[in-house]
């Protein structure tokens, strides 16, 4: 199974994309999470993320398609991926594209998560998440037992730089500018699922499985 995951900012892409990767068994690249461990780890890539992710813009083209390229086009990926954060603009998908035919595949479907820019924004900046394992918490709807720290590996919770109210904003102009467009370009070629985002996590994975039965 090949997938990509597309949606606004906070829709629940990360959430669902585990959970997908893991049922279907294919490889899972984010590219958020990948530059936020490059910019973890400090490296020359890192620092050039960073830069355009703290103020919520988005990475140039040529930084991200070479780095997801070289990902899915690893032997690693040969049973399916699922890819959560990309493409984000019509020359990533035509990227893309193009380099699934080179290599003779195709993809299965292109999952659209909708979900409402105020329930966004409170999803957002209700957000911690921890600075050792990354997994993300909502600090209003699922608070971890001891405020401040993970209940997965005791690491410290931390806010996301970009996700201060005014940068949230920020991205979701960006992705209405750069991103929603992709959403007509997988419909015209018959891979667009759309996905009702609202709802707890669980439901929001059958409706996600029910649209790739169907
Ligand atoms: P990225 O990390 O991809 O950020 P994003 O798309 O803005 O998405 P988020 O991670 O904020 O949200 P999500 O949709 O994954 O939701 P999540 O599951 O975490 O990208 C960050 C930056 O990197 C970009 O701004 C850009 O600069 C750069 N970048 C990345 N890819 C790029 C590309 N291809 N090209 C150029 N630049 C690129 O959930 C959000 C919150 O809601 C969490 O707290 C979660 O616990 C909670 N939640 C999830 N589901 C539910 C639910 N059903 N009910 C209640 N709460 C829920």
């Amino acid at each position: 199974m090949r997938l990509v995951l597309l949606g606004p900012p906070g829709a629940g892409k990360g959430t669902q994309a585990h959970r997908l990767a893991e049922k279907y068994g294919v490889l899972l690249v984010s590219t958020g999470d990948l530059f936020r461990e490059h910019s973890r780890r400090d490296t020359h890539l890192g620092r050039q993320a960073r830069a355009y992710m703290d103020r919520g813009e988005l990475v140039p083209d040529e930084i991200v398609l070479s780095m997801v390229l070289a990902r899915i086009g690893a032997p690693g990926a040969a049973g399916g991926f699922m890819l959560d954060g990309f493409p984000r603009t019509l020359n990533q998908a035509e990227a893309l594209e193009e380099s699934l035919e080179e290599w003779g595949l195709e993809l299965t479907a292109a999952l659209d998560l909708e979900l409402d820019e105020e329930i966004v924004v409170k999803r957002l900046t209700a957000r911690r998440v921890c600075s050792s394992c990354g997994r993300p918490y909502n600090v209003e709807l699922s608070p971890p037992a001891e405020t401040g720290v993970c209940g997965s590996c005791g690491g410290e919770l931390v806010q996301r730089e970009d996700d201060r109210e005014d940068v949230v904003r920020r991205r979701l102009e960006v992705y209405e500018r750069e991103t929603a467009s992709l959403v007509e370009f997988y419909e015209q070629r018959g891979l667009l699922r759309r996905i009702d985002g609202d709802g707890t996590e669980d439901e929001v994975t059958e409706r996600a499985e029910a649209a790739l039965r169907g």
